[in-house]
């Protein structure tokens, strides 16, 4: 190519195209799941790579021009650098300003990351008064058109009334996080759910599509990180970010978890969450086509760092039923049944699970004592559906 060519202004605006076409494409592939999505839908992973593809259509538009210098050539190589461009322009702003535009923080009364657990003092060889009782719920999917309210309603009143001295909802708030299904979710969580202290995590429907920040500025403070550690005593809960699958979970984190287990006395209690579950049975996803129950890349990789640490409970939503799975000495408890609707056929069972049910919406209540867990899982009329102990000693 002659040095000449470089300096038209055809070849430069074709460049710049490509080159903003590629920022926001990495922009958009690296939001927080977005990679997720890709790997569930088949729908979802072709329409982005089409937009991915979409950065070439400078550089392939300006072929024309290279070889038959003429005016019609130049005016092709415009256009399509310009349509490029416009399109990524586009998704860039209007995505950020919906999450601009989206309900502003929600006003509700929240745990935040920095701030400690509120646990009772209990010495160490009394093994019959409570230090903490924690409310875990999960998938309210407000939004959702097969929802069911009356169930969810039940559900925030149970944990509200339990005596809890907090409650973790573990994400999926929205059905569409982007479309700002938040309003009503917000309304009645302050209706129901106002006087215990309560932490909510993102899923991933909160970050549909790429909206993850507007999660954020509904629900958290300014600058919390993603993943955290709150401790009260010797009870720890660890919050890693685990939305889709392995993809949310990088490296970086990795070394962040491994490094808050080693620093934790192994007799103390330690609690992880996380949106997605970690093991769980699973049903045929006919979206996806696959079968969503154990995935192969988290079980290999996150559950041993947890079961090498001798974490004592996780508990997870993202599967919409009640599962109860042992393995080693890290017990895990899937809560997805507090709205959205219930996964029906469970066509997979995961070799560590030991309980499950898929008929009834409710919740989980983990009663922490010095030397151990008492786990309660309870439908939304209150009925007690199943009962485990963990030992933590
Ligand atoms: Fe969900």
């Amino acid at each position: 190519m002659k040095i000449t060519v470089l300096k038209e202004r055809v070849f430069k605006i074709a460049l710049i195209a490509f080159l903003l076409t590629v920022l926001c494409s990495i922009w958009f592939y690296t939001n927080c799941g977005i990679q997720g999505l890709m790997t569930w839908h088949i729908f979802y992973n072709s329409l982005f790579k089409g937009f991915f593809a979409i950065c070439l259509v400078p550089v392939l538009a300006l072929i024309p021009w290279l070889i038959w210098k003429n005016k019609t050539t130049k005016i092709i190589s415009y256009v399509f650098s310009g349509i490029a461009a416009f399109v990524w322009i586009m998704m860039f702003i209007v995505i950020n300003i919906m999450n601009l535009l989206g309900t502003p923080a929600s006003g509700l009364d929240l745990l935040t990351a920095s701030d400690p657990l509120p646990v009772h003092e209990v010495q160490a060889n009394d093994t019959k008064t409570p230090a903490m009782k924690i409310g875990f719920g999960s998938d309210p999917h407000w939004g959702a058109s097969h929802e069911n309210a009356d169930a969810r309603y039940q559900v925030l009143d149970g944990l509200a009334s339990s005596g809890n001295d907090a409650v973790f909802i573990l994400g999926d708030i929205a059905e569409m996080g982007i479309l700002n299904d938040y309003d009503r979710a917000i309304a009645d969580l302050q209706t129901h759910l106002s006087d215990v202290p309560l932490r909510i995590i993102p899923g991933n429907h909160d970050t549909l599509v790429c909206a993850l920040p507007h999660f954020k500025k509904m629900f958290r403070q300014k600058k919390e990180p993603d993943y955290y550690r709150m401790d009260g005593g010797n009870v720890h809960i660890l919050v890693i970010r685990v939305l889709w699958d392995e993809h949310e979970f990088n490296k970086k984190q990795e070394k962040w978890l491994i490094s808050q287990l080693e620093s934790i006395p192994q007799e103390d209690t330690v609690i992880v969450l996380s949106h997605c579950y970690l093991y769980g049975s699973g049903y045929y996803d006919e979206a996806a086509g696959f079968n969503w129950g154990d995935i192969p890349a988290v079980t290999e990789w996150i559950c041993p760092i947890l079961e090498k640490y001798n974490v004592d409970l996780v508990v997870n939503g993202h599967n919409h039923f009640f599962e109860y799975l042992e393995n080693g000495n890290t017990s895990y408890s899937i809560v997805g049944t507090m709205g959205g609707k219930l996964d029906e056929d469970l066509i997979y069972t995961s070799p560590y699970s030991l309980w499950q049910n898929n008929t009834d919406f409710g919740w989980l209540e983990a009663t922490v004592y010095t030397d151990r867990i008492e786990l309660e899982f309870i439908n939304e009329s209150g009925k007690l559906l199943h009962t485990e102990t963990i030992k933590t000693r």
